[in-house]
């Protein structure tokens, strides 16, 4: 099994600093719900976020919304043999079960998404308040790499050696920056090239050199 944990996806209701903005409250209007009830997005709220911490980087559900079709659509899914999970800047986690029809329209995802604030649970998704640290404890993965541009500097091959049965991959979710902790129980950080690159090309590389190592093992192709 590989285990994906997406972190510190830009995953988040609008704060309440927020509610009483203009452009909030409209919006919220036009959704027909509270503003406490819809998600952030940078997109859309862009200038009434001026003043949030971190502004740069919040309100991006898009980032784990691509990164969830491309890998819920891999082999390794199809397979059976992925688990992913998302975990927002709030310390939830969103366990995705492998069947999951995830929507292919942004607008569905998200409302999908609010859905499950209120109810925690639907038939494919659950979610829970966890931090990254006690998911790892409680997958108890054999490894555990964090991807990270600021890491070492490993070659294709290299990543294909560190490849294993019930291997651990942290990605961080978010669009700018470093994470937000520091992950020290992570077994190695793990760089894959000199520069910063998207969340789904790096879920991408690891699924495929996963696909072609343990699971061609596994699965008596190799
Ligand atoms: C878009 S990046 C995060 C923002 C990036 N640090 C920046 O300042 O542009 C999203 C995530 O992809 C992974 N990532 C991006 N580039 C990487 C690289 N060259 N090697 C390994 N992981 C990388 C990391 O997990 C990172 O947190």
């Amino acid at each position: 099994m590989l285990h994906v944990i997406l972190a510190e996806a830009e995953i988040e209701l609008i704060p309440p600093e927020l509610w009483n903005a203009r452009g909030i409250v409209s919006y919220a209007k036009k959704r027909g719900k509270p503003p406490g009830k819809c998600l952030l997005d940078s997109n859309l709220h862009h200038s009434t976020m001026r003043d949030l911490p971190q502004q740069e980087r919040r309100g991006r559900p898009d980032i784990a919304h691509i990164t969830l079709l491309y890998l819920l659509g891999s082999v390794a899914n199809h397979e059976g043999m992925l688990r992913v999970y998302v975990h927002t800047r709030n310390d939830e986690v969103i366990y995705v079960k492998p069947e999951t029809r995830l929507p292919r329209n942004y607008n569905r995802f998200v409302g999908l998404i609010e859905k499950l604030y209120q109810v925690e649970e639907d038939l494919f998704l659950m979610m829970r308040k966890l931090t990254v640290e006690d998911l790892v404890r409680e997958i108890k993965p054999s490894r555990t790499l964090l991807m990270d541009e600021g890491g070492t500097l490993v070659s294709p091959g290299g990543l294909a050696d560190r490849m294993r049965d019930n291997l651990c991959v942290v990605i961080g979710a978010f669009p700018h920056g470093g994470y937000n902790k520091s992950y020290d129980f992570a077994d190695e950080r793990i760089s894959l090239y000199e520069k910063p690159l998207e969340t789904w090309t790096i879920a991408s590389k690891i699924t495929c050199l996963y696909e072609y190592t343990v699971l061609r093992k596994l699965l008596g192709n190799g």
